[in-house]
């Protein structure tokens, strides 16, 4: 015997398609993820060099909805980077515990470097530059903690872009928890699915 869900407390945008997919886009936009860290922060999930899935804390950085993009920074010398080279699947997620709103992507990812790299490199804040160009390269054996340079490099600087082609929502908004599946091939019409 299954009974069906009613909501009549719900905030609208969860039990709306087209607004839910609205809040997703909103929450991974940088002016509405704001200046806490722990807003911005979201796993990125990239595939290793022996097969077997690789997962890491990265900042938002921007996001265009029209094109279904994100945009992250890192090191260009990291692991990540040439696993993306490698195989460009990756899958993002996030969870916004102020909205009680989890979002994951899946897609594919490009290491951008070069003028648009550059450009970012200029934006940044003085002390966000030591991020970018650990010698040795990030992940590299060393024979203590403190065995490696911070020495930074403009060249470092890449940005990491990745091109939605999933967004699976989930929001636990009492008193009824939903989910929806929005894919690129179908214009992200949008399907629910049972959270
Ligand atoms: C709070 C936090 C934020 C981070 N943000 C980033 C980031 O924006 N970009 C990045 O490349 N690494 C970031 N890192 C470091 C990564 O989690 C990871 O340790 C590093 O990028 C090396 O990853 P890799 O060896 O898989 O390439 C962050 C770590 C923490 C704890």
């Amino acid at each position: 015997m299954t009974q069906e869900q009613t909501s009549p407390e719900n905030p609208p945008w969860s039990t709306d398609l087209a607004q839910l997919f609205n809040v997703a886009w909103a929450v991974l936009l940088p002016q509405e993820i704001n200046r806490r860290i722990d807003a911005r922060l979201a796993t990125l999930a990239t595939i290793g060099a022996d097969g077997a899935p690789e997962a890491r804390g990265v900042v938002l950085r921007a996001a265009d909805p029209a094109r279904g993009t994100v945009d992250i920074f890192t090191d260009a010398a990291t692991p990540k980077c040439a696993e993306i080279e490698a195989d460009p699947r990756v899958a993002l997620t996030l969870w916004r515990e102020d909205m009680l709103v989890q979002i994951r992507l899946r897609g594919t990812m490009e290491v951008i470097e070069g003028a648009p790299a550059q450009e970012a490199w200029r934006g940044l804040p003085d002390r966000a530059l030591p991020d970018y160009g650990v010698t040795p390269a990030p992940a590299t054996p060393i024979p203590e903690a403190l065995s490696y340079l911070r020495d930074p490099k403009a060249a470092r600087l890449a940005i990491l872009r990745l091109t939605a082609e999933t967004l699976d929502v989930v929001s636990l908004q009492p008193p009824v928890h939903t989910r929806a599946l929005f894919e690129r091939r179908d214009g992200w019409r949008g399907q629910w699915r049972a959270p």
